[in-house]
């Protein structure tokens, strides 16, 4: 059926090589796609674009383009579940040192139990470092400390949600696969920042994933909007040899209510536990997948909620 509308750049004529498994549905699209993949390498070989790579229209089709409205709802968030989180902000700023992004200086009054009546500027701050911040908390929520965890983050883009949780906690391992040129440039910011143990991995190099772990566990799969966007074959070789073999997931899913519906029924194959932990706090609520949340005393949903 035509509808069903998922098609592979191979059929709108264009070269997938450079998009492994990003889903793209029109020219228009893959355009953009293309636009930034070629931005991120750039930015990989030429410092004056690495410079400002976060103010560049073709990085922020793709990322970067938070909106106020939604950060405020995120602090909102993180002042419910982990106040402290806010209140030590100036440690996450380091993630907005390199690339040249845009900062704010963000009021936020807490309504929380947790922390009565607080108010608090936070200043010179981007808002995806906010939103960053906000999936930090969630975690914290979910799983508690991830110290010495073997993390994988699937599509991390500059590498700005690693760079926020290395603020928090010692991370054993922290494997990032990304595409090649964004997964070089997640490389190559998070190397200056000094992080030694984040390593960017490329698609194909997941079948040889298990030998690299040689033995070690994946605590926890981390994908914010970058798994949900690739398409189904790929989204099913991540479930098989990625997301089956971890111990907690983390994975924000944007999309269509059938392509979520999908993916929940086939994760929920090899991770029974799988829940809905939350909506993120965007105007499409999109859901947010969980499982090993153990302790996590919350409610848990089971049903996504119809478009
Ligand atoms: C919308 S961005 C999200 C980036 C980041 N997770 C965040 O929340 O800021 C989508 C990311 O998915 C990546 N991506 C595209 N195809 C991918 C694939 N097949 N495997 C892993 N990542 C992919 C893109 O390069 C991009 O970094």
């Amino acid at each position: 059926m035509i509808a069903k509308a998922e098609m592979e750049a191979s059929e709108i004529g264009l070269i997938e090589t450079a998009l492994e498994g990003w889903r793209v549905r029109t020219t228009e699209g893959a355009n953009k796609k293309n636009e930034y993949v070629q931005l991120c390498e750039a930015a990989c070989k030429e410092n004056k674009v690495f410079q400002f790579f976060k103010q560049d229209r073709r990085y922020q089709e793709i990322l970067e383009h938070v909106e106020l409205e939604v950060s405020m709802a995120a602090l909102e968030r993180i002042g419910n579940l982990n106040p402290q989180i806010i209140q030590n902000y100036k440690k996450y700023l380091i993630n907005d040192f390199l690339g040249a992004p845009t900062t704010y200086n963000v009021k936020w009054k807490s309504g929380s139990p947790l922390a009565p009546e607080e108010e608090l500027e936070l200043s010179n701050i981007s808002l995806s470092t906010i939103r960053y911040m906000k999936v930090l908390s969630d975690l914290v929520a979910l799983f508690g400390d991830l110290e010495n965890f073997n993390i994988v983050e699937i599509g991390g883009g500059y590498g700005g949600l690693a760079t926020v949780i290395c603020q928090e906690f010692r991370i054993n391992k922290y494997y990032n696969i990304d595409l090649k040129w964004p997964a070089k440039l997640a490389k190559k910011y998070t190397r200056i920042l000094g992080f030694e143990n984040f390593i960017s991995l490329e698609p194909p190099q997941i079948d040889s994933f298990s030998s690299r772990l040689n033995g070690d566990a994946i605590d926890l799969v981390i994908s914010n909007y970058a798994f949900s966007e690739c398409n189904e074959k790929t989204q099913d070789e991540y479930i098989e040899k990625i997301i089956a073999r971890a111990h907690r997931g983390y994975i924000t899913q944007n999309g269509s209510n059938p392509r979520a519906k999908r993916v929940f029924g086939e994760i929920k194959k090899t991770k029974e536990d799988l829940f809905i932990f939350d909506y993120d706090v965007t105007n499409r609520r999109h859901p947010i997948f969980t499982f090993g949340a153990d302790d996590y005393v919350g409610t848990r949903e089971n049903k996504l909620h119809e478009d």
